[in-house]
């Protein structure tokens, strides 16, 4: 009989070694190599190398052709996946405990099986009648969504083969194991064994299968690095403490962009869709206050407002706090730094705190202009005009550069009922068509500042 084979991992990143170390030479953590035996693990690339009989053609022969997607019909959620759900593929999905993971694919396995696709949700955590529950709760009943509650691969893998669904949902990758290994439920060696097994069947079968991933303390999907690897798609589903805002959002999409985000709401009944996000993040607005601005960030296609606070205060520190929150922190200090030398405000006497309001996260250089405005704006405690949406990027020179995307931005800020938008002069020639809203056209801050204050 042939020998098992050892390997210690490292269950934070996935690093192996043939001997134990106490100190993963991978991510320098301590004490995260554990032992594992790979006798008779799954090999699922292996597996896909016998049965394969793919021969290599010309890149002219091979047809675009044939990549239908499936509509959930939750709009937020199939924008996301990058225009609906692709068959054949393996999503990922990560997110804080409660958040709402189950219940956001809950609610779209709803709507698939409503649509006539069978769905399988294999739950390792919850029961089934947990499922059911909540599944009450959002008023979902069909007799296309089959419910499983199973931690046990072969178990899991035997079911799909005799249901045959068209999409699946593991919930999640960590409660799952495979007797193969004698590692615990959650170990680096069983969630790539788990999860290779599931996503070469579904690409085997044309199913589209959702892994849900725990996160760890820092943010990141619990498990191996390689885990995104593998699939097509990973998205997060984020939201602060106390919001009932949440956001899906794609870092890594095959399919699709990874720019978009799909706004929700966490109700009573299950998760509504926020179809226009820009209002919600501006509904508690406080009206002509120091230190807010309405800026405009592109998320995606798709235009969003949003509110930029900023807080500058005598500070009693050697070192004065600059903190951020939803904005790149060396943005900030870089835009500081320009404020300070171009415009004459003395900072370096002053805490400053930039927050985006609502849990939004920002970084693109358009929104550079409104951060600039809410600093100054509090030094200098006068309230930016609350009708008055600024975009812009600014340079080192203190000059207002252009952005992309202007007419989709400005529209959007006059169908909020927006009077004026500060933008950069070379973008506010290309408007000229546009009524609905005041353009005024500036190509410095010191321009912009005879506007504002
Ligand atoms: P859940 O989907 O179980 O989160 P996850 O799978 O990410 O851990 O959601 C749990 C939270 O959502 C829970 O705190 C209660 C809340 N919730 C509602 O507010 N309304 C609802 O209709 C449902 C189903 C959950
Ligand atoms: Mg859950």
């Amino acid at each position: 009989m042939a020998k098992a084979k050892v390997i210690y991992a490292c269950q934070s990143c996935g690093f192996q070694s043939p001997k134990w170390l106490g100190k993963c030479p991978d991510c320098n953590q301590w004490n995260t190599l554990v032992e594992e035996r790979i006798e008779r693990a799954f090999h699922p690339r292996g597996e896909l190398a016998l049965g394969s009989a793919e021969v290599a053609s010309p890149i002219s022969e091979v047809s675009a052709a044939g990549e239908t997607r499936v509509l959930s019909g939750i709009k937020e959620f199939d924008r996301v996946l990058g225009g609906g759900l692709v068959p054949g593929s393996a999503i990922l999905i990560g997110g804080d405990p409660g958040i709402g993971k189950s219940t956001l694919l809950l609610q779209a396995f709803a709507a698939l099986s409503q649509s006539g696709h069978t769905c399988l949700y294999v739950s390792g955590e919850e029961s089934r009648q947990q499922i059911k529950m909540r599944a009450e709760r959002i008023g979902v009943t069909s007799p296309k969504l089959l419910l499983l509650s199973e931690t046990s691969l072969e178990g899991i893998l035997d079911q799909i083969k005799k249901v045959n669904p068209s999409v699946l949902v593991i919930d999640s990758i960590q409660a799952i194991f495979t007797s193969a290994l004698p590692s615990a439920p959650g170990s680096i060696g069983q969630v790539r064994e788990c999860s290779g097994a599931i996503i070469v069947l579904a690409k085997k079968k044309g199913l589209s299968a959702f892994l849900i991933g725990h996160v760890t303390k820092d943010g990141s999907i619990a498990g191996p690095r390689v885990l995104e690897h593998m699939v097509d798609t990973v998205l997060y589903f984020e939201g602060e403490r106390g919001h009932s805002f949440r956001i899906l959002r794609a870092v890594k999409n095959r399919f699709g962009s990874t720019n978009e985000i799909g706004v929700f709401e966490m109700k009573e009944a299950g998760l509504r869709e926020v179809s226009n996000p820009s209002e919600i993040f501006l509904m508690e607005r406080p009206l002509g206050v120091p230190g807010s601005v309405v800026a405009c960030s592109m998320e995606g296609t798709r235009p969003i407002l949003v509110e930029l606070q900023a807080l500058v205060s005598s500070s009693f520190l050697a070192v004065p706090r600059r903190t951020t929150i939803g904005v790149d922190h060396n943005r900030v200090a870089l835009l500081t730094a320009v404020l300070e030398k171009k415009m004459g405000i003395n900072l370096f006497n002053q805490d400053i705190f930039v927050n985006v309001a609502g849990g939004v996260h920002v970084d693109e250089p358009a929104v550079d202009l409104g951060i600039v405005a809410a600093v100054a704006s509090s030094y200098r405690e006068k309230a930016v005009d609350p009708k008055t949406v600024l975009l812009g990027e600014v340079g080192l020179a203190g000059e207002v550069r252009g952005i992309a995307q202007v007419e989709a931005r400005v529209k959007e800020a006059a169908k909020l009922g927006f009077e004026r938008c500060i933008l950069p002069r070379t973008n506010s020639s290309q408007l000229a068509h546009l009524r609905d809203v005041e353009l005024t056209g500036v190509s410095s801050l010191a321009e912009c500042w005879q506007l504002l204050f």
